[in-house]
């Protein structure tokens, strides 16, 4: 990790209150890399938003189940965000892949970013996207919480095509 880099990660996670920390760079870049790091020293989990928001929609309709049957049970809405608001630190990995987003996934990530900052708990977004492509991906007020939290961007060369 470059020098840099790092003593802007360190330097959010010693202030504990500009959060969101966002992560943007293009592929390869080491984005995922440094979260893992800081999952690492402090604890905590990544999500990527692709599968968290299925697992989201199947709550929602009820029928998220944990466990093997026939001793599996439903998952409720309010135990899948405990899963999201409990974790030291949260990352939420592979933002905005896709250019377009529903209402229902915009509604769910500004409530996610809403709900860790205010409760000022360690919230990682990564992407590799630009602040202007989330902003028309998802909404303006979700690029508006980015941007008021630390948003770094990390450029190089895809370190998958220099092994
Ligand atoms: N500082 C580093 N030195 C050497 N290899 C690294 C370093 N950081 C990451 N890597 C390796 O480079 C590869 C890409 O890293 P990583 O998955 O973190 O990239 P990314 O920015 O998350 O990419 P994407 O946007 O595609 O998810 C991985 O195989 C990782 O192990
Ligand atoms: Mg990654």
């Amino acid at each position: 990790m470059k020098p840099k880099i790092r003593r802007a990660v360190k330097a959010t996670f010693d202030a504990d209150s500009k959060w969101p920390l966002t992560l943007l760079g293009p592929p390869g870049v080491g984005k995922t890399c440094i979260a893992r790091l800081c999952i690492h020293r402090v604890g905590g989990w990544r999500i990527v938003l692709r599968d968290e928001y299925s697992r989201y929609v199947q709550a929602q309709r009820g029928e998220l189940r944990r466990g093997t049957p026939p001793w599996d049970y439903a998952v409720s809405l309010p135990d899948v965000w405990d899963s999201w608001m409990s974790p030291p630190l949260l990352v939420v990995d592979e933002i905005a892949t896709r250019a377009a987003a529903s209402e229902n996934e915009t509604d769910w990530l500004h409530s996610l970013i809403d709900r860790r900052v205010e409760a000022n708990k360690a919230l990682v977004l990564i992407s590799n996207r630009t602040l202007d492509d989330l902003g028309s991906t998802y909404s303006a007020p979700i690029a508006s919480r980015i941007a008021g939290g630390v948003v770094l961007e990390i450029n190089g060369d895809d370190m998958r095509l220099a092994r």
